[in-house]
């Protein structure tokens, strides 16, 4: 029988299956360490990566399209936009926070930074003032997320929330164009009843529009696919009610939109990792 290959539990590490909501960490890439690699997603991730250099210099794709980051450039890598960088050849270091995440719908807005190359987005902390305060920010992002209470993950999203805010305050991001309102009118008609099976086309006749146009606009500003949304939203309730609820599985199941018990702990873990219960025991009140 074949064996299984060991799951890599370390997200610096290549092999990590970043199959979460919200993981966060430090880069220390110094030169010839274990660490010193060119990290590689041809295809990109999932989720968004926000990456703020803290010290030394890094170098992020190659040729005509390479840039480099030093202490203060935020970057902010969107799903399925390429990660190439490094750190720079003329540099000994290159350490970086960052934060890979699944947004709640309604920062959308707060996600479309100023492009650079290939859809990476890119912020400049202008003093110093500034960058403590986001550092701070990362660095109580990783600790809240790390500790092991019922609301950890939830207060971890609250103040990836407030950064992503403050980015979006310290850049002059609040001039851009929002988000189209038919996609936020989808987003709503699909939040208020999480549990119903609306299609894509009753959806884009509700906000007027056709239903490969809502399609497009939807992938495009939301990042993921409508279905795909969804099931995101459908999860994270799930797990507030989880945490929060003496419900019973099934029940909750019932509630965000999955009738079959078997099929709702099926989709669970695949996303989350664990079974609703699993999840449900490990989130003990304090
Ligand atoms: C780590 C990298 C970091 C970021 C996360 C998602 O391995 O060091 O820059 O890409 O993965």
């Amino acid at each position: 029988m074949q064996k299984e290959k060991p799951k890599q539990l370390n997200p610096l590490l290549p092999g990590y299956a970043f199959d979460v909501f919200l993981v966060s960490g430090m880069t220390p890439i110094a030169q010839d360490s274990t660490l010193d690699f060119i990290i590689d997603r041809p295809r990109g991730m999932k989720g968004f990566i926000v990456n703020l250099t803290i010290k030394g210099k890094g170098q992020v794709f190659q040729g005509d399209k390479a840039f480099t980051v030093e202490p203060g450039d935020l970057l902010l890598f969107p799903p399925a936009a390429v990660h190439h960088y490094g750190r720079a050849a003329d540099a000994p270091v290159w350490f970086h926070r960052w934060v890979y995440f699944r947004p709640r719908a309604y920062w959308a807005d707060w996600l479309k930074w100023p492009r650079v190359v290939d859809n990476v987005g890119r912020l400049n902390l202008a003093d110093s003032q500034l960058f403590d305060e986001f550092d701070g920010l990362f660095r109580a992002i990783e600790e809240t997320n790390q500790q092991l209470r019922p609301m950890s993950e939830q207060l971890a999203m609250n103040l990836l929330e407030r950064l992503l805010i403050r980015c979006y305050e310290a850049s002059s991001l609040a001039e851009y164009p929002t988000i189209d309102h038919r996609v936020l009118q989808a987003c709503q008609i699909l939040s208020e009843s999480l549990a119903a099976e609306i299609s894509v086309e009753v959806l884009a006749q509700q906000v007027f529009l056709s239903p490969s146009r809502l399609a497009h606009l939807f992938r495009e500003q939301v990042g993921v696919g409508i279905v795909r949304w969804r099931e995101d939203q459908r999860i994270i309730r799930a797990k507030l009610l989880l945490q929060t609820t003496p419900m019973s599985v099934a029940a909750i199941g019932q509630q965000v939109g999955y009738d079959d018990q078997l099929y709702f702990s099926r989709v669970f873990k695949k996303r989350v990792g664990v079974s609703p219960s699993e999840y449900r025991k490990c989130a003990t009140p304090l």
